[in-house]
């Protein structure tokens, strides 16, 4: 039998005992547990807020015989939308009282705005997806500890709301022997930077995080240390990991994660993958649908779904397959709030595929094609942050001249279904469409057999 790691050590203890209960083996030692908690709520059996549909799971759950994993699948959609149904059966499958709500249960509408470093991600944008009643989030990508603290005062000073704080993960640097052969590629034609490597301000990033904490820190390229974690934990923060497979989710669980977010390979700008190595493009990178069921299959943590996702039919689609909210970026970065360059904002709504390249950076990452990628991406190696600080001239050169060529235009496999609205509208718009896509997908004749 697997087990489903959870944060609490005793239940993981009670999933290893083989006791042939089938999909949900943590839920035996629950029943009595689920029970109390339902009388506690409601004199009738039932939380409070629960449709009827939910119903059988309750009583299944009260008569201690296993809720059937299609019981998940029948529920209210705006019980949905609000992330009520998705708190009550985290309960279910890893014990009541046993985990704590996290932020994205309590959200109005599950639209976490993706942090977006190198420009599109502004105070004003976290600000209006937050005021619509999503979540927002500051990328803390390419600044400083003191441009971050800014950037969050900025925040602070235009929303009582709670928001978050993204990271980069620091890696190890790559020896300059190993990228000398493509500097001199893309030298031939263009002025180069000197490459060099930094941790992003790593320490004292999280120095600021601590001694001024925000509600939630998330973590790109990598998985924080236990020790890490429990340093943000000890300050009130909760810590989302980005991961791109079950074997980096069974880290970040291990580490103390409260939230992981799940990157398919659809998602605009660079792969979140804890180690980009040139021998893994070999394997196809996972999609976000086949990614959910996987984690869902090994881990009993909330998640975020991310990659390109850009309408309500899209949200929908993974909420259904199990995760708690989404987390768009591409969608943003038309919206007057976001500080996209003209370029770039230029590049997103249109017709033109993306692709996966480590030209502008080192790092694999997604973006609309152009000359560059096309060029020089079966050369480029793995070393980031190296490659991406000596083409950082090229590309700002590019941006100012307008030049779409040789600038870096990150965007998700839907980018042309990128509207142009300001960041609140479209938040409100995406929560309507995705209530009418899950009762359009409710509606659906399913025959029994
Ligand atoms: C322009 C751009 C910049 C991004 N920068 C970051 C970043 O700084 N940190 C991060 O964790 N993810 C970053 N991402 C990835 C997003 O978190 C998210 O996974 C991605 O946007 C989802 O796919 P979508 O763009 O199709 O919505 C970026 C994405 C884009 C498009």
């Amino acid at each position: 039998m697997s087990c489903r790691p959870t944060r609490n050590a005793a239940f993981a203890d009670e999933a290893h005992d083989g006791d042939g209960t089938g999909a949900y083996p943590v839920l035996r030692q629950s029943f009595v547990l689920a029970s109390d908690y339902i009388e506690e709520r409601s004199p009738t059996g039932l939380p409070r807020s629960v449709n009827p549909k939910l119903c059988n799971v309750s009583a299944s759950v009260v008569m201690g015989t296993l809720p059937r994993r299609d019981h998940f699948a029948t529920f209210d959609t705006n019980l949905f939308v609000s992330g009520q149904v998705t708190c009550f059966f985290r309960r279910l499958r890893t014990g009541m009282g046993q985990t704590r709500t996290v932020i994205i249960d309590e959200l109005r509408v599950p639209i976490v705005l993706a942090p977006m470093a190198g420009g599109p991600s502004t105070p004003e944008l976290t600000v209006a997806v937050t005021e619509a009643g999503g979540f927002g989030i500051l990328a803390a990508g390419y600044l400083s500890a003191t441009e971050v603290a800014a950037r969050i005062a900025a925040t602070r000073a235009a929303t009582d709301a709670a928001f978050g704080v993204n990271l980069f993960v620091p890696g190890p640097a790559t020896p300059p022997a190993r990228f000398a052969d493509y500097l001199a590629e893309i030298g031939a034609d263009h002025e180069l930077g000197a490459s060099r490597y930094d941790t992003d301000d790593w320490e004292a990033e999280l120095d600021l995080l601590t001694e001024s904490p925000v509600a939630v820190v998330t973590c790109t390229f990598g998985c924080p240390t236990r020790a890490e974690i429990a340093r943000l934990h000890a300050v009130g923060s909760e810590v989302w990991v980005t991961v791109t497979s079950v074997a980096e989710a069974l880290i970040a669980v291990d580490a103390g994660a409260d939230v992981l977010i799940a990157q398919g390979a659809e998602a605009g700008g660079h792969r979140a993958t804890f180690t980009d190595r040139v021998t893994d493009d070999a394997v196809d990178p996972l999609g976000l649908l086949a990614l959910l069921q996987l984690l869902d299959a090994a881990v009993d943590l909330p998640i975020v779904a991310t990659g390109g996702i850009t309408t309500g039919a899209g949200i929908a689609a993974a909420l259904a397959a199990g995760s708690a909210a989404v987390q768009l970026g591409t969608v943003f970065l038309r919206c007057p709030e976001a500080g996209t360059n003209p370029v770039h904002r230029a590049a997103v709504g249109t017709s033109e595929p993306t692709m996966l390249t480590r030209a502008f950076t080192g790092r694999r990452a997604r973006g609309v094609r152009n000359r560059f990628m096309v060029e020089h991406s079966a050369n480029a190696p793995v070393a980031y942050p190296e490659i991406h600080y000596a083409t950082a001239p090229l590309r700002a050169r590019a941006r100012a001249a307008g030049n779409r060529d040789d600038a870096n235009l990150w965007a998700g496999q839907t980018q042309a279904l990128t509207p142009e609205l300001p960041a609140g509208d479209l938040v409100r718009t995406l929560a309507a469409d995705t209530k009418t896509a899950l009762d359009k997908a409710l509606s659906r004749r399913i025959q029994s057999c």
